[in-house]
């Protein structure tokens, strides 16, 4: 039975949102399982706007059970702050399930992240500041906070207490800081804990039998491939793994279980904070790309970097992951140019590279070989179907399939629920 997938596929905000909303009236279940409220998915309702962060983006169906699973790290401040916002314009968040094994951003943690981004200078990673990096560092350095932690009084005290040990150090004689005092944090973790209590589960055992029964669950991956901290342009990258294998791990279901892949793909590319962007422009293109394609972020406000598209990171992309099929977003903001330049290999030192360079020095040094393909000029937000673009765009999208290396199965042509082509059924992957 189907367990979708859905990653993005280049550095963040290609509209993995939208994509999931719009597969939402026909599944049963949508999971989060990476990543925290760094993420920001915008999703247009009608003439209604939503912002999700915490919460996947699923929640917005009526139906949908919402499960944000153990992979994932909790802000409890933002997650009731997201619930109540979202139950005040009349969503039902009644349903969702959040993991005993997730952990908890602490303020501790968004200090820490402040901090250091502080003291990077010009190294610094433009993190969100949202306390991500260090709470995953907690994890994997066996001093997190779970959720399952704020059931047990006295076992939440003590690992605040050892986590607390070291940073209060760090935050007071390196960082010059305050310390911070194990009380604050308990009372502050404390005052959630009954609003969480009956939301609080085994997500892994649900989502396992909801696929045991033929439920269909799609996961919503925050973030993106270029982004995982073990596939991406590291060290600028998130703290978790956003790529296909994160699915899993962050959620307990076995790899063999997850069927079809989505990889959400801009037309163009864009990124945020800071690291390598071999398209990257800097000149009016870039500059028009990020007003026509209203390219700011949806968590931090920050202009979003922009160049055109990049073959070898879409080819990367397709393997690390294993796509099965690509929602190609945001064809309709390229309306208008004459010609639509496609990176489709590297220059790196006078060597021409076809893959993503496995040296990071190599990739900083990358520029685009580009290829031109014609542009057209009609108003294409209105086409339903793939005949309905004009020649121009199809061989566009039909040029970028076969260098990707796999099918471009929807096709976005403006932010509305409805602004979609749907080639293939990705809830019909033909096995
Ligand atoms: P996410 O983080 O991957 O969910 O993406 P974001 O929500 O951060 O950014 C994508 C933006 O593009 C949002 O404002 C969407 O409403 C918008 N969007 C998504 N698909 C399309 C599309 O096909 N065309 C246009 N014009 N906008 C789109
Ligand atoms: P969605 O899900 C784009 C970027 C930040 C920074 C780096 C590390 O909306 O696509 P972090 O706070 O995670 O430690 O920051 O990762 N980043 C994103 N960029 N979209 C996102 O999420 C992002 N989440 C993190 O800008 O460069
Ligand atoms: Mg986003």
């Amino acid at each position: 039975m189907p367990a979708i997938v859905i990653v993005g596929a280049q550095w963040g905000d290609e509209g993995k949102g939208k994509a999931t909303d719009l597969l939402a009236g026909r599944i049963d279940f949508v999971v989060k399982f990476n990543g925290g409220n760094n993420a920001g998915h915008t999703v247009v309702v009608g003439d209604e706007k939503y912002a999700l962060h915490l919460l996947p983006s699923g929640i917005l169906t009526p139906g949908v059970t919402p499960v944000i699973s153990n992979g994932v790290v909790i802000d409890l401040e933002v997650l009731f702050e997201e619930l109540d916002a979202l139950s005040a314009r009349g969503v039902d968040v009644s349903k969702l399930k959040v993991s005993s094994h997730a952990h908890v951003i602490t303020h501790y943690h968004r200090t820490l992240d402040k901090v250091t981004e502080r003291f990077l200078g010009k190294r610094q990673l433009g993190t969100t500041g949202r306390g991500i990096g260090p709470t995953y560092a907690d994890k994997i350095n066996r001093v997190g906070i779970r959720i399952q932690d704020l059931f047990d009084e006295n076992i939440l005290r003590q690992k605040v207490e050892g986590a607390l040990d070291i940073k209060n150090h760090l935050l007071v004689k390196v960082y010059n800081r305050r310390a911070i005092t194990v009380d604050e944090i308990v009372e502050d973790l404390l005052s959630y804990r009954d609003r969480l209590a009956p939301m609080v589960t085994d997500t892994a055992l649900l989502l396992s039998t909801a696929l045991d029964e033929g439920k269909t669950v799609v996961f919503e991956g925050g973030q993106a491939t270029m982004l995982d901290v073990d596939h991406g342009t590291y060290p600028f990258v998130t703290s978790s793994n956003a790529t296909a294998g994160g699915a899993s791990t962050g959620s307990g279901v076995a790899p063999w279980r997850l069927d079809t892949i989505v990889g959400i793909i801009k037309a163009y590319t864009t990124r945020v904070g800071s690291g390598p962007f071999p398209t990257e422009l800097h000149d009016d293109s870039g500059e028009w790309l990020r007003q026509r394609g209203g390219e700011f972020g949806t968590t931090t406000g920050r202009p979003r970097r922009c160049g055109w598209f990049d073959v070898p990171i879409a080819r990367y992309t397709t393997r690390i992951n294993g796509v099965t099929d690509y929602v190609l977003t945001k064809l309709d903001v390229l309306t208008g140019l004459e010609q639509i330049p496609v990176c489709v290999a590297y220059d790196v030192d006078g060597t021409r590279w076809e893959e993503v360079p496995w040296s990071q020095s190599d990739f900083h040094h990358a520029t685009p070989i580009l290829e031109n393909f014609p542009g057209w000029s009609e108003d294409i937000s209105g086409a339903r179907h793939f005949s309905d673009l004009p020649q121009n765009a199809q061989d566009y999208v039909l040029a970028l399939e076969k260098m990707m290396g796999q099918r471009i199965s929807v096709i976005g042509v403006g932010p509305g629920r409805d602004e979609v082509i749907v080639r293939h059924d990705l809830l019909d992957n033909g096995t």
